[in-house]
């Protein structure tokens, strides 16, 4: 059960976001754009990350510190769920972090974001609060990701994705241009292998404003 986040308490300074399982910042830097002071935590070390950044495990960090801020994210890693590992190996060689996840965040009892790839919505892991793709965004990118969110979504007003063959929409795999993919994600500071991983920032400043207002502090 999660707590109202205390207005008053965040006046005067801006929210602050726990980013879980970081990597180089994508969803960080949505949640920067709409207001929040980020800190990241990842198990490996992440130079080019933006933000404050901790190595650590996402786990253990969050138990710790996690009711410290005023949201938690957690983008869990997708490899045991994504369709795209079975191509490639097994994906029970991947742990299952989702339900871990989701108690921990919960113990927290502070707004949590969980985000992950379609497949963990399709096997009913995550509820699909939110369902974003680029193309709602004018990202020349095709790559849905689903947000459960402690506050079950609702209030959104976006236009449907929108991306048929051959309308000039970059794949992850065309990648050969090093930068191409990442600038068409948002993230310009990452090159396009690095991006592979990332959420495009337009998401989470999405889903981060949904918050602010529904919290009924949206910036001024
Ligand atoms: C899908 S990426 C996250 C992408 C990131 N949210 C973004 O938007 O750029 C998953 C990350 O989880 C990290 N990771 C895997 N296991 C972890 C653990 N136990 N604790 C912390 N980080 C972990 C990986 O190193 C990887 O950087």
């Amino acid at each position: 059960m999660t707590q109202p986040t205390d207005i008053r308490r965040v006046r005067g300074r801006w929210p602050r976001l726990l980013d879980l399982f970081c990597c180089q910042g994508g969803a960080a830097k949505g949640y920067a754009d709409a207001g929040f002071d980020v800190t990241g935590v990842d198990n490996r070390p992440q130079p080019n990350y933006p933000f404050t950044f901790v190595q650590a495990d996402g786990l253990e960090y969050c138990a710790a510190y996690g009711h410290t801020f005023d949201l938690v994210h957690g983008s869990w890693p997708c490899e045991r769920y994504a369709v795209v590992t079975r191509w490639r190996g097994n994906p029970d060689d991947h742990p299952d972090l989702i339900g871990p996840g989701r108690q921990v965040m919960q113990a927290t009892g502070r707004p949590w974001v969980m985000e992950n790839v379609p497949e963990t919505a399709t096997a009913r892991l995550l509820r699909p609060d939110y369902i974003l793709c680029g193309s709602q965004f004018g990202l020349r990118v095709r790559r849905h990701r689903v947000f459960q969110t402690s506050w079950g979504g609702g209030g959104e007003l976006l236009p449907p994705c929108w991306h048929p063959r051959g309308r000039n929409k970059l794949m992850s795999f065309e990648h050969k241009d090093e930068r191409a993919y990442a600038n068409a994600m948002g993230c310009t500071w990452m090159t396009s292998l690095e991006a592979r991983k990332a959420v495009p920032p337009a998401y989470t400043q999405w889903i981060a404003t949904q918050f602010l207002a529904l919290e009924g502090r949206a910036a001024a």
